[in-house]
């Protein structure tokens, strides 16, 4: 399968909010990757439960949505009504992350673990094989249009070794500062997903950015 390209909601033009998804709908997108922020485990606070409700209704693609917010166990059958296909939470929010994969599961949702950027791939190590992807942050969360963190090549090895010795299927997706200029590096070293905000939405052709990304390998 080729890389999955997920351009990032949080950095379309909100008062087009229905343009910008028709474009998502339109090109070579895989995903619509949805952000949310509470202002409290990130310094920022982006969109709720209406705005998410409002791009279901148009979005024809997945929902990938990423939590970046404290105890998200709160919400997890919330998110699963919302029509989310992939819910990922932070492994730094989560006490008991075993049991909050568990519930995002249950609810019949594919699960995902988001690290920061300084959480080490081996954290993962003894709940790997329940996760359906790892989205490694190559930035620090709560903002688009940041500079990609150059350690994350080295994490994307260390967590393909990890899926490979564990011989389990989990997609590595990476989230921030994505462009046109490390994707390639990023696919070679293992990733599957590329999340893209900025890049894609502040371009003059937004749907010629994606389809560049999705056939950059
Ligand atoms: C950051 C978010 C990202 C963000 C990416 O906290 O999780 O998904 O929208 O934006 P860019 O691609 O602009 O770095
Ligand atoms: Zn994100």
């Amino acid at each position: 399968m080729s890389v999955r390209i997920a351009p990032s909601v949080l950095a379309a033009d909100f008062g087009n909010l229905e343009r910008d998804c028709q474009m998502i709908n339109r090109s070579e997108a895989d995903w619509f990757h949805i952000d949310i922020m509470d202002g409290v485990f990130v310094p920022n606070i982006s969109f709720g439960m209406p705005v998410l409700a409002s791009i279901q209704k148009i979005a024809k693609k997945p929902l990938d949505v990423h939590l970046m917010i404290v105890n998200p166990d709160r919400y997890i059958k919330t998110f699963a009504e919302l029509g989310a296909e992939v819910l990922t939470v932070h492994y730094e929010a989560c006490d008991h992350l075993h049991r909050s994969v568990q519930n995002i599961k249950s609810n019949g949702m594919k699960a995902g673990v988001a690290l920061n950027p300084h959480t080490p791939v081996h954290s993962l190590e003894d709940i790997i094989e329940d996760l359906d992807l790892v989205c490694l942050m190559s930035v620090n969360p709560g903002f688009g249009g940041q500079s990609f963190i150059e350690n994350t090549y080295t994490k994307i090895k260390t967590l393909k070794a990890l899926i490979e010795g564990k011989k389990t299927n989990c997609l590595i997706e990476i989230d921030g500062g994505v462009t046109n200029e490390n994707a390639a590096k990023l696919i070679s070293c293992g990733a599957n997903v590329l999340v893209a905000g900025s890049h894609v939405f502040k371009a003059k052709h937004p749907e010629e950015k994606i389809k560049i990304l999705k056939h950059i390998a």
